[in-house]
């Protein structure tokens, strides 16, 4: 890379998935989630100790909605049979080799913004 190159304008990679607004600052009271669909997925958002994170929403015991679970020391208890899932990277707790996915989130203004990775073509 040429050292002399000028910054990008927009430091997305052209390459990544890009970021989908979701929500605005306000909008996820602190300690709680909310849920939100982008294109086929639906995502937990979750405001802890002032930050946000983002994992699946579809709990893998029985599909209950993890955006309405209750969170404590960065995790969320599934609000049907209280599984927990780290909100920070998507790890089951009962068994770390299993995990959900977890997406970036980031601040832009006023919004809220999930990335979340196009889904996989099917080759045919
Ligand atoms: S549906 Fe989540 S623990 Fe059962």
């Amino acid at each position: 890379m040429d050292e002399h190159q000028p910054l990008p304008l927009f430091p997305d990679d052209p390459g990544e998935p890009a970021f989908q607004t979701v929500a605005k600052i306000g909008d996820i009271p602190e300690g709680q989630g909310r849920a939100f669909t982008i294109g086929k997925n639906t995502v937990a958002v979750f405001l802890h100790e002032g930050k946000y994170f983002a994992i699946d929403d579809f709990c893998p015991h029985q599909g209950a909605s993890l955006a309405e679970g209750y969170i404590e020391d960065c995790a969320v208890a599934c609000p049907w049979h209280h599984w927990r899932f780290s909100i920070a990277d998507g790890t089951w707790l009962d068994n770390r080799r299993i995990k959900i996915e977890k997406y970036a989130v980031r601040i832009h203004g006023q919004n809220i913004q999930v990335q979340v990775p196009e889904p996989r073509s099917n080759p045919s």
